[in-house]
């Protein structure tokens, strides 16, 4: 995929690993980290004022993913929420909501989401842990209604923890 361009970087500090992903020649920038292997910590930067989403997959697929999503609506509000993808349509807002902390922000061109999460939640019905997680999945759209990202705005990477 010409418009994917993923340049990677890995660290190990002790016991812990962290990764910066360039997704879409620098439209989303990808930050994520594994401290102590049990805090997952995430930083999504990307190109839009609509909703933005980041999830774990065993996959390449939606279908199955443990996704956050959030972003800041046309008021100045921010959302963001722990879902999960059941198939090839908007997730579905988990019971237990399993992000310990976060921030989300929008200037005039990008959103940034941030957020800590277990990397293994033990939400064994809403969530994956990380050492089951083979990918990573970004998607997001335009604006902040939660429709269909197009073609283009989504793909997978392989989770580098
Ligand atoms: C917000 C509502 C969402 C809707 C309605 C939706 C819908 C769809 C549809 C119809 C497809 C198949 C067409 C295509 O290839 O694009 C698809 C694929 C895909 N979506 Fe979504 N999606 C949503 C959110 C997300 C989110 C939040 C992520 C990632 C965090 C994501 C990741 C993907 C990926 C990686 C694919 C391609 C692989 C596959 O077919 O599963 N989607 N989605
Ligand atoms: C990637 O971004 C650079 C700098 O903005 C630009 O020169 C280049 O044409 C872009 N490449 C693609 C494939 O969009
Ligand atoms: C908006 O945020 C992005 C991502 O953090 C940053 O690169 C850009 O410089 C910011 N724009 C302004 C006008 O501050
Ligand atoms: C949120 O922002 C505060 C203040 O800058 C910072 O201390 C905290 O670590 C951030 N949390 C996350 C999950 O990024
Ligand atoms: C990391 O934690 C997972 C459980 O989340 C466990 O299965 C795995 O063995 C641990 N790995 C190491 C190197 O401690």
């Amino acid at each position: 995929m010409s418009s994917l361009l993923i340049l990677f970087l890995t660290c190990l500090v002790g016991n812990s690993f962290s990764a910066i992903e360039v997704i879409q020649n620098g439209t989303y920038v990808l930050d994520y980290s594994l401290i102590n292997n049990e805090t997952l910590v995430v930083k999504a930067t990307v190109e839009t004022l609509g909703w933005v989403g980041v999830g774990l997959s065993q996959t390449e697929n939606m279908a199955g993913a443990d996704i956050i999503l959030g972003g800041v609506n046309e008021n100045g509000e921010e959302y963001i929420g722990d879902y999960f993808a059941l198939g090839n349509s908007r997730p579905i807002e988990d019971i237990i909501n399993n992000i310990l902390t976060y921030n989300v922000t929008e200037n005039a061109t990008h959103t940034t989401l941030s957020f800590t999460r277990l990397a293994d939640t033990g939400d064994i019905d809403e969530d994956l842990p990380v050492s089951r997680s083979t990918y990573i999945i970004w998607a997001y759209h335009d604006t902040d209604s939660f429709a269909h990202h197009g073609v283009v705005n989504r793909g997978s990477i392989p989770l580098s923890l």
